[in-house]
């Protein structure tokens, strides 16, 4: 296969050609010897190049031959922190030395140590030092994001993160959707006293950065060293109440009952889910939640117990996958690696890692109408891979096969 680099094309306009197209993300529905027209930024046709409408071969759009590559919808990494202050590699070396991610947090350090930094760094430095891992999920083709608050945990510091979220948008060529995460650990100011902040989000935080528009949808951290059911019910309640959909941090660490309150508010999501029972996984096929697996964070703290993979397909709950990138449990940015280690380590195939990062990733996002499928109507957001096999997207690790981005039909950053 010839490696030669697609050209990049500043247009909005043109024929894609010459290509093999899986349009779902799924290896096993592909149009080989395929086209993708693209006019005013929209799929205005995609099908075998056989069978182009006389009208778009006749059209006089510039042509881009793929050199039969494989064409995937743009990746969608559907659950991140991506904007924070600092690092905490002191913590890494103090959990190699053998301490856990749990006796950190409860010694102070954790989510906490990171809530220090970013109140510390003013929007300029936060922007920049989230742009920096952006760029990288970029290049290897992602198109949408989601980008958690969360390490503010007070409303200057919260509407700081949400605006570099909404400016990372502004500025790359990625559709960013916000997500609320004030209930995401009891900052100092409030320690033993977390009804009290839980107080604080319910009234002020969350109705006023909704006000604000900073908000797509509320997450929740509920967890022994998190928030309890209870807390996470008031939380989603808010929300709820303001019309935002709801999503969870649950099941990582322990079963508290936090899938159960999930779906109980429909929740798009429940994410992590190592510690998932199979009354969870009943509620959620009735609630439509889909499955985030964070593989991620399973490998970075060492985690034995694996989310329950059987079960979740004999219940055929979408998966999704994603790269929780984060300073503490996950401090990557690689989307492609999780595809790796979703089917290394959870032994996912590479249908259902694909899917995790197109379709299924677009439906924990409650967008399945607008990303994760290339069909006429639909934006063009796709990526061009130097590929013999869709497999190969799973197979390396540390290998960036992504030949070309096109976003809304204006080609992106690709490396
Ligand atoms: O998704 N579980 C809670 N939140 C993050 C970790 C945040 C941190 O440690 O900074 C997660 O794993
Ligand atoms: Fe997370």
């Amino acid at each position: 296969m010839p490696q030669s680099p697609v050209k990049q094309v500043q247009s909005a306009y043109g024929i894609w050609h010459n290509a093999r197209i899986a349009p779902a993300g799924n290896p096993d529905q592909t149009i080989s010897d395929a086209a993708i027209v693209v006019r005013n930024g929209v799929i205005a046709w995609i099908g075998s190049e056989a069978e182009m409408p006389a009208e778009f071969i006749d059209a006089r759009l510039p042509r881009h031959d793929v050199a039969n590559r494989w064409i995937t919808p743009g990746l969608i990494d559907c659950h991140t922190h991506l904007v924070y202050g600092g690092n905490r590699a002191d913590e890494f070396a103090l959990r190699l030395a053998g301490a856990s991610y749990e006796e950190i947090a409860r010694r102070g350090g954790g989510i906490v140590s990171t809530v220090r930094a970013t109140r510390e760094a003013d929007e300029e430095s936060l922007f920049r030092q989230a742009a920096r891992r952006l760029e990288a999920l970029l290049a290897e083709g992602v198109t949408t994001i989601e980008i958690k608050s969360g390490y503010g945990l007070d409303l200057q510091t919260e509407r700081k993160m949400l605006r570099v979220a909404r400016r990372l948008g502004a500025s790359y060529p990625v559709t960013v959707y916000t997500t609320f995460l004030g209930a995401h650990a009891v900052p100092p100011e409030y320690q033993g006293r977390a009804d009290a902040y839980i107080d604080l989000v319910c009234n002020e935080m969350l109705p006023v950065l909704h006000a604000e528009g900073l908000i797509d949808a509320v997450d929740v951290f509920c967890e022994n060293i998190g928030f309890s059911v209870a807390q996470s019910e008031r939380v989603f309640a808010v929300a709820s109440k303001l019309g935002l959909p709801v999503k969870m941090h649950a099941d990582q660490l322990s079963n508290i009952g936090a899938t159960q309150l999930a779906t109980r508010f429909k929740a798009l999501s429940v994410d992590h889910l190592e510690h998932l029972s199979e009354a969870d996984v009943i509620e959620m096929q009735q609630s439509g939640t889909v499955a985030v697996l964070l593989p991620g964070a399973y490998y970075f703290i060492r985690e034995t117990k694996q989310p329950p993979l059987e079960l979740l397909r004999r219940h055929r709950i979408p998966m999704a996958i994603s790269t929780d990138s984060n300073p503490g449990t996950s401090p990557t940015t690689s989307l492609l690696l999780m595809l790796n280690m979703s089917c290394t380590l959870f032994r996912m195939t590479v249908a259902e890692a694909l899917l995790g990062v197109t379709g299924n990733a677009a439906l924990a996002l409650g967008k399945a109408d607008r990303h994760g499928l290339l069909a006429a109507g639909r934006a063009a957001d796709f990526v061009i891979w130097s590929v013999d096999s869709l497999a190969e997207l799973a197979y390396w690790s540390g290998l960036n096969p992504c030949s070309a981005v096109v976003r809304c039909g204006l080609s992106g950053k690709a490396t």
